[in-house]
């Protein structure tokens, strides 16, 4: 019969790498090119339904600041899912999601967590100081699946919700 999950899905990167845009982008259809920056945490919800199972996402969207880096731990415990987002027009935060990957892997406490590296903004193309092979090479060192997103022309954005649902529903 068709379940009913309910999933507790992380974002966590820099500040500026487009977490509040992606959520937004995928939970309401609409992008802010002056979004502003995140507070401790913001929480949305999101219903997908996919043939085997209607998936419920309980999203925790992050604060990039450094100084709200302690809080992270009460939105990615427990969490099914967590999402290192980086900017790709930014080595600084590819940096910090490799940093972020790290202490997910060593903190989170769930081997079974499903993590996804994000690189967003690939509408900048022209902007780019990572290249998708780099990103593509971590995300497959360190066990994580890897997409290039844009939340502006919402490039491959319900792809990574859907892909996340899938993998909840199976696990
Ligand atoms: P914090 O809340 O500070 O952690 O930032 P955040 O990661 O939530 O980033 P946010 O979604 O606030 O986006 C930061 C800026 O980047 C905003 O001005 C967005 O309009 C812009 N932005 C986000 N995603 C994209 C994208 O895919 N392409 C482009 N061109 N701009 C984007």
């Amino acid at each position: 019969g068709n379940k009913n999950i309910q999933a507790k899905l992380v974002l966590l990167g820099d500040m500026g790498a487009g977490k509040t845009s992606l959520v937004l982008r995928f939970v309401k259809g609409q992008f802010h090119e002056y979004q502003e920056s995140t507070i401790g945490a913001a929480f949305f919800t999101q219903v997908l339904s996919l043939n085997e199972a209607t998936v419920k996402f309980d999203i925790w969207d992050t604060a990039g600041q450094e100084r709200y880096h302690s809080l992270a731990p009460m939105y990615y415990r427990g969490a099914a899912a967590a999402v290192v987002v980086y900017d790709l027009t930014s080595m600084d935060s590819f940096q910090r999601a490799k940093k972020w990957v790290q202490e997910l892997q060593r903190q989170a406490g769930n081997p079974k967590l499903i993590m996804f590296l994000v690189a967003n903004k690939a509408d900048l193309n022209e902007k780019r100081q990572v290249h998708n092979e780099e990103g593509e090479q971590y995300a497959k060192e360190n066990g994580l699946s890897f997409l290039e997103t844009s939340a502006k022309t919402a490039q491959n954005v319900n792809e990574l919700f859907y892909e996340i649902a899938k993998r909840v529903a199976k696990a």
